[in-house]
């Protein structure tokens, strides 16, 4: 079976991009990666690319007049790399008409905290500050509104009374790392997928498809 073909666009550190390289390593993973897009040089995501052997392209934004130019010089390096899904991961750029235009509906996102709560930065510690129990990441796609697409898959994780932004951020971190890999099997098996009226239809997922919940340790469990 020929596998999904997917572009990865990074602005950092690039350990979302690194945990669906580590994916595509299973030959029985439905997707691969035909491109590692940053719109900065020299971030450690680039690194990390290089490490694993994928096809790396820099389209500095700073290099072009406008959004919809740099939009254009990506577009066209994700069409001559044959790619069918774009990931963001890290991508800390918004989106604009350009690239949705003709990319709308394979276009995916992964976002620290569980939409529609957070949308925007700073989520941890808001999620901190708001008194919440539970936070978590979400896989969605992306529509011109920031962090407002349709949601295919979250995962949650406890927030600890002791917990500060860099622990907590650790923590959803690495719930990404598990979340997005699952998402985008989910869409390669075709089980999520975008529809015109911009709704996620399913076919045979369950809850567990879409939702990972941590493992729950019981005071037992911890002694
Ligand atoms: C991740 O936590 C990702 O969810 C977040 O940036 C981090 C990138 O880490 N994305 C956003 O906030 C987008 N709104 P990474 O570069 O190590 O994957």
């Amino acid at each position: 079976m020929s596998k999904l073909k997917v572009a990865v666009l990074i602005s950092g550190r690039g350990s979302n991009m690194g945990s669906l390289a580590r994916a595509c390593m299973d030959p029985d993973f439905p997707a691969e990666i035909v491109l590692v897009l940053s719109n900065r040089p020299n971030v450690l995501g680039l690194e990390l690319a290089r490490e694993h052997d994928l096809p790396i392209r820099v389209v500095d934004h700073t290099a072009y007049p406008d959004r919809e130019a740099h939009e254009e010089a990506i577009c066209a390096a994700m069409t001559e790399a044959g790619a069918e899904l774009v990931c963001m991961a890290g991508y800390m750029r918004i989106v604009g008409q350009t690239l949705l235009g003709k990319w709308r509906g394979k276009v995916v996102n992964i976002h620290p905290s569980l939409l529609p709560s957070f949308r925007g930065v700073d989520t941890h510690e808001r999620a901190i500050d708001a008194g919440v129990r539970v936070h978590g990441c979400t896989v969605h796609y992306v529509s011109p509104e920031l962090d407002a697409g349709p949601i295919i898959a979250q995962a949650v994780v406890p927030l600890h009374p002791n917990d500060d932004a860099e622990t907590l951020s650790t923590r959803v971190l690495d719930m990404e790392h598990k979340l997005y890999p699952h998402a985008v099997r989910l869409i390669a098996e075709k089980m999520v997928r975008w529809s015109g009226d911009e709704a996620v239809e399913d076919r045979k997922v369950t809850i567990d498809d879409v939702l990972m919940l941590p493992e729950i340790k019981t005071a037992e469990d911890q002694a």
